[in-house]
This record gives C-alpha cells, sequence and structure tokens, in this order.
C-alpha cells in the first residue's frame, strides 16, 4: 500500500518571509527511514542544535534520525564565510543568517554562527507538512521543497513581553511560550515583572517583596498568586539561551510599585503601609524621588537582577508616572541610570524615559498610539536605539474584535491585519531605519487568566509582529502573509497550542 500524501510545502511558504527564496522543484528531498542528521565537527553547539532537530521530527516521523557528525542526508554546518547573499558578499551578515539548500540527495544548512543553524532549523520545520508537530507518528511521506533560501534578520531586537505581575504564569508556562515564540525567530523575551499587583521575582534581602506581594490573593482580582525563585529565574535564562532568546527582565519604577511599598513601608514618602491592590488601575504609585531608602532599595534590586541575567538588557519600566512630578521623574532615572550601568547592563525603558536626558547606550521602547513622540526622536538624534512596540499594532491584549474576549480595548482592536500592516521605520517621525532596535510585541496579563489566554491572544499576532521585524520590508504583502499564515491552522492544532481562528485569515 502506498503511504497517502500530505501537501507538498512550497519553498517561500515560510514566516517569517525568507530574505531570499530560489525553488528547484526537480529537487525535492524526502525524509526517510535512514535519513541521518550530520553536524559541524567539533562544535558542541552544532550537535546540541541537531539534537533539537531531531527531536522536532522524531514523535511524527517515527525515525530514528541519528546525530552525528560523520554522515547524514541533514547537515549542519558552520562555515565562518557562508555565501550569505546573492553576491556572495559576507560583510556585517548577523549570527542569526543563514544558507539552506535542499536537493534530491540532501539537506545543507550553512551559518557563520550556531544562532543560525537555529534559525534555519525552524525554517525547515515549516518547509515540512504540517503533520511533522503531531505528537505520535503520522503516515505519510516528508518531502522538502527544493531549491534555496538565503536569510538574515532585518533587526537585530525582536522581541515578545509577558506580564507576569498582574498574572502569575508559571515557569512550564513561560517554558511552552518561549517554545511557541522562536518558531517565529522571536530573539527577546522581556519578562514584566513587578507592578503594583504583584511582585515575582525573588530579591535576596527583601523577601517579603514575594512573600507577601507575591503570594495568595495577588494579581487582577487576586487570581493570579506566584513568584519566580532565583533557582526559577536562571533555570528560565538558561532554558530561553539554548534557544538563542535573550531574557530582558523588568523591574518597573518609579510607578507601578504598589506591590512592593505593600510589602516595605518604607518605601512610601511617610512610611505608612499601604493596602495591597487588585483592580487594573494605573498612575497612581510612586517611589519617593528625595529618600535614601529609595535609592537603597532599588541598588540591591538592580545588583541581584543584573546577577541573575547573563543578556545585556535591565529594563527600568518608567512608564505612566502620573503619581511622580516631573522634577522628581527626573532626580529618580538620573540616580538609576548609573546604577545600572554599575552592575554592567544596558537600560531599557518605556519611551517616557526619553523625557530625561539619556547615554547612547540606553534604548527607548517606544508604546503609546500619538503620531509624534518628542523625546523618543530626541534620544534617537543622540544615539539612543528604539524598541517599536505601538499599542495599536503590536500589543498582544487589545481584543482581535469589538466583542472578543479575554483582552482590552483602549488602543483600540487589533485584527490580523492591523497588527500586520505598519512598519516601524515609519512610525514615529525622528525614528527611521537605522535608529531602530527592532520591534517587540507586549502581553499584558490583567485579563489573561491561563496559558491557553496567552496563547489566543498571541496567534496569530505575534507573526505579523515577528515578520516585520525579520523580513526585508521588500518581501511585505499582506496577501502573501494571511495565505502564508493560514497553514499554522493544523501546526497550532498539532501542537497543542490554543489561537483566535481570525476570519481574515484562510485558514487550512
Ligand atoms: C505600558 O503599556 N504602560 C508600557
Amino acid at each position: 500500500m502506498s503511504e497517502p500524501a500530505f501537501q507538498r510545502r512550497g519553498l517561500g511558504d515560510v514566516i517569517p518571509a525568507p530574505a531570499e527564496v530560489r525553488p528547484d522543484p526537480a529537487a525535492d528531498f524526502t525524509i526517510g527511514e535512514g535519513t541521518a542528521i550530520r553536524t559541524a565537527p567539533g562544535s558542541t553547539e552544532a550537535r546540541r542544535i541537531g539534537e533539537y532537530l531531531a527531536a522536532l521530527l522524531r514523535p511524527a516521523t517515527g525515525y530514528a534520525l541519528p546525530v552525528g557528525e560523520d554522515s547524514g542526508e541533514i547537515a549542519l554546518l558552520l562555515d565562518p564565510t557562508p555565501d550569505l547573499d546573492a553576491d556572495g558578499d559576507f560583510d556585517g551578515a548577523p549570527d542569526e543568517s543563514y544558507r539552506l539548500e535542499v536537493t534530491a540527495s540532501g539537506v545543507t544548512v550553512w551559518a557563520a554562527a550556531a544562532a543560525g543553524l537555529f534559525a534555519a532549523v525552524q525554517t525547515l520545520r515549516q518547509l515540512l507538512p504540517a503533520a511533522i508537530d503531531a505528537s505520535g507518528p503520522q503516515q505519510g511521506t516528508w518531502v522538502l521543497p527544493g531549491g534555496e533560501i538565503v536569510d538574515r534578520p532585518r533587526f537585530p531586537y525582536r522581541g515578545a513581553m509577558l506580564d507576569i505581575a498582574r498574572h502569575f504564569f508559571t515557569v512550564a508556562e513561560i517554558k511552552a511560550y518561549i517554545d511557541s515564540l522562536v518558531q517565529f525567530k522571536i530573539n527577546h523575551l522581556h519578562l514584566h515583572l513587578t507592578d503594583d499587583q504583584g511582585w515575582r521575582l525573588e530579591i535576596d534581602g527583601w523577601p517579603k517583596l514575594t512573600e507577601v506581594s507575591g503570594g495568595e490573593g495577588t494579581g487582577v482580582d487576586g487570581t493570579g498568586p506566584g513568584f519566580l525563585t532565583r533557582a526559577d529565574y536562571t533555570e528560565l535564562v538558561g532554558y530561553a539561551a539554548e534557544r538563542f532568546v535573550t531574557i530582558v527582565p523588568e523591574i518597573d519604577m518609579p510607578g507601578h510599585v504598589n506591590a512592593a511599598q505593600v510589602a516595605y513601608p518604607e518605601l512610601t514618602a511617610d512610611g505608612v503601609a499601604v493596602a495591597p491592590r487588585t483592580d487594573m488601575e494605573v498612575g497612581y504609585s510612586s517611589l519617593v524621588a528625595d529618600k535614601e531608602e529609595t535609592y537603597a532599595f532599588v541598588e540591591d534590586v538592580v545588583r541581584e537582577v543584573a546577577a541573575l541575567t547573563p543578556g545585556p538588557y535591565l529594563h527600568i519600566g518608567g512608564d505612566e508616572a502620573q503619581a511622580t512630578t516631573a522634577e522628581d521623574y527626573r532626580t529618580f532615572i538620573q540616580r538609576v541610570l548609573p546604577l545600572v550601568a554599575k552592575y554592567g547592563k544596558r537600560v531599557v525603558g518605556w519611551h517616557e524615559m526619553a523625557g530625561v536626558e539619556l547615554p547612547e547606550t540606553a534604548i527607548a521602547q517606544y508604546w503609546r498610539i500619538e503620531a509624534t513622540d518628542e523625546g523618543t526622536a530626541r534620544a534617537a538624534a543622540n544615539g539612543s536605539k528604539v524598541i517599536m512596540s505601538p499599542a495599536d499594532r503590536t500589543y498582544l491584549d487589545m481584543k482581535y474584535t469589538p466583542d472578543s474576549k479575554p483582552g482590552l480595548d483602549w488602543a483600540g482592536v487589533i485584527n490580523v491585519e492591523r497588527s500586520y500592516d505598519w512598519d516601524p521605520a515609519d512610525r514615529l517621525p525622528g525614528v527611521s531605519e537605522q535608529h531602530l532596535l527592532g520591534v517587540e510585541a507586549p502581553l499584558w496579563s490583567e485579563t489573561l487568566r491561563s496559558l491557553a489566554d496567552v496563547q489566543t491572544m498571541t496567534f496569530p499576532r505575534l507573526p505579523a509582529v515577528a515578520e516585520i521585524g525579520w523580513s526585508p520590508r521588500a518581501t511585505h504583502d499582506w496577501e502573501s502573509f494571511r495565505q502564508r499564515l493560514a497553514a499554522f491552522g493544523p501546526r497550532w492544532r498539532n501542537q497543542g497550542i490554543a489561537f483566535h481562528a481570525s476570519p481574515e485569515i484562510p485558514w487550512t
């Protein structure tokens, strides 16, 4: 009996769209019983990525897919000068760049760095039929479309943010989220760790932050208790790093600090304890700019978070500080900037921070819905990089339709086309291509109660932002995107990932 054929994929049926795609339909390769994976000689990183690929392919194929350095039809090779664009010019190609060639005899990936092999593996996974994501053996032929892909990211920073302060998500849930994100070449996960309703990271010397403000009854409506121990956080950072994801920790200051002030009344102006809050208000709490206790606290927290975080960034929030006077805000930010530098990190802040003069190394994250922002433009002109997260395009907590649930709608309702149909280099006057570090899609958790809620708000909009961050602008095309996105319905179902079945997408 012949095996049923799966739908053959096209070489360009990938999200984010690769930079260059040259199909050769006469050169398809079929993964079979005897296929093996060969990795770059002497590279433990390449070997580990080979094992990662094998683990992705084994359940559905049922094949052994041994991984070794001597032979194998699927080769993951490190080459310091891979031919990464049409004119053979490798200058300045980022680590995530790769070349992938499928011929009738096999598949070869070349990259200068392990991050490029990992990115190529995500492409390879998408080139296989959706059945590859099933958790058990599937009958069919595993055809990879022939030809060549040469690929590289448009921006170095392509992020997602998860708010674990308004609702806590466990280590296992955050790991699952990372696994869902990396398929779209997302390489940063910003964790919003603290806010008015909860404090979610254990800090040495300040145990009540998590004992009191990470415990029962915390989070919006009191439904999201929990916190990451130092060991949990370290485990997450390591899990992310194995997937080429940098964790960006955020301690939101000087506003959004009610949970800290519940735990430590000395952080309030009069030293009197404040009541815990589980509502969704913002802009009512503030650290005290002219109190030395404030900076002792902030320095301890910054030192600790920096020590636990191998990545280069530390996000200090700085948004919605309506309970802080402009003068106090400036005083506070100017005291905190050198502390972040002292502990070896590059500061990121929501763009309100750019109202204060910043060092060139500081990064402003634009999040509002206005058409202009003077502070962000000035910071860009002074050499700071910008991360684009306009709420009316990238906020994953906005509703898809006026009546969809969960979600909020203060920045509008955002369907898939709206999350796709914009460009970060056109979003703000004074902020163009060369000023951008990249893009990020934040997910705030006031209305979320489960990992399924997280997934439903993330998919299918996150792939739109991921493509804007990775793919060359010339590839941008809504009709092409919605067709490519349609193929993810069965993939997500096979992976057990919930998604919103947006009517704009011709789901298969
Ligand atoms: C924000 O949405 N307050 C950054």
